[in-house]
């Protein structure tokens, strides 16, 4: 027996009447910031890929498959899963908006493979993220508890924000690294676009999990605290056995470790929640950090394409962003 039931009725989504201002504000925000790895000239950073040595190619090579992998979760499952639960019908269409665009990110890493790696390379790296112990470990975790029907959908998010908010900056590190060094500047140019769009999915998710979050009562919250910071421990020691495996030989491996409790702690912020770890800014490599701060120069880039593709203006997300109106105040 199916326990599916037909519906009666359809109701058209109206953005005329929206009941979350957040919805329409992220809506507007990830359209205004859309973008396409193919209108980055990456192939402007050979000269500088070829500076490099073969363990630091190595390097770029794996946290690029990583973060592969992690933005196929989420454009497979992660969106999908999320969808499941909707308040809104406006909610609905910003998670389509956030799959394509794990869609586009994912593919953007071979976009960089491809330009910078042989063939051999690139195949060999697609083997090791299909099969690394500690990367598959947080992609299978994360997955199963997206797919997994009788797990609570605040849950999920829960997963989804730790994701989105955490477990990519192993990956990120890198890139932003080599930025802060004025290098590989195109690679960078995407993957800032990139963590532009996670700062938002992680703030926008992070967002309707807080309304979950307070309707449930007082123990209920307090169960669902533990779990979360449980869950996040269970994730960052398996992130300390896989940055200890891309970073050991380069010697990065504590800074990196630094980056990430950073991030956790950001991602607990999304959901609310006090930090967990003593790290803050300034602990963070000073040339890390600016490579995040500085505003995306897309501009530039984008004038190169000269199709008569017109962008709107963009600009790095912002706390004060999500401080909209509500619309039921007059
Ligand atoms: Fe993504
Ligand atoms: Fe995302």
């Amino acid at each position: 027996m199916s326990d599916f039931k037909q519906i009666k009725q359809f109701k058209a989504v109206n953005w005329d009447q929206v009941n979350d201002a957040i919805d329409k504000a992220t809506w507007e925000k990830l359209t205004e910031q859309f973008w396409l790895d193919t209108r980055i000239p990456v192939s402007n950073d050979m000269d500088d890929w070829r500076t490099l040595d073969e363990d630091h190619q190595w390097l770029v090579g794996h946290v690029f498959g990583g973060l592969t992998l992690l933005d196929t979760v989420q454009s497979e499952q992660g969106m999908a899963s999320l969808r499941q639960t909707v308040r809104t019908q406006h909610e609905t269409a910003v998670l389509n908006n956030i799959q394509f665009m794990e869609s586009v990110h994912a593919k953007s890493y071979s976009t960089i493979f491809s330009t910078l790696n042989t063939p051999d390379q690139i195949s060999e790296i697609f083997e090791w993220t299909d099969t690394e112990e500690f990367l598959q470990n947080k992609a299978v975790r994360i997955t199963n508890m997206y797919m997994d029907p009788t797990v609570d959908p605040l849950k999920k998010k829960v997963a989804n924000v730790f994701l989105e908010t955490f477990l990519f900056y192993s990956g990120f590190f890198t890139p932003l690294y080599y930025l802060g060094h004025n290098k590989l500047n195109n690679v960078a140019e995407i993957i800032k676009l990139i963590l532009r769009d996670e700062s938002v999915h992680g703030t926008y998710v992070g967002y309707k999990f807080q309304l979950g979050m307070k309707e449930l009562t007082d123990n209920q919250q307090q169960d669902m605290k533990d779990w979360m910071y449980n869950f996040l421990y269970e994730l960052y020691d398996n992130e300390e056995r896989y940055t200890s495996i891309l970073y050991d030989k380069v010697g990065w491996t504590e800074e990196v470790l630094t980056f990430i409790r950073y991030n956790a702690n950001k991602a607990l912020m999304n959901l609310g929640q006090d930090p967990l770890f003593p790290d803050t800014a300034k602990d963070v490599n000073p040339i890390v950090m600016n490579g995040i701060s500085t505003t995306t120069a897309n501009h530039d880039f984008f004038s190169q394409v000269g199709n008569g593709y017109r962008l709107g203006e963009v600009e790095a997300m912002e706390e004060n962003d999500y401080f909209v109106a509500d619309p039921n105040d007059k």
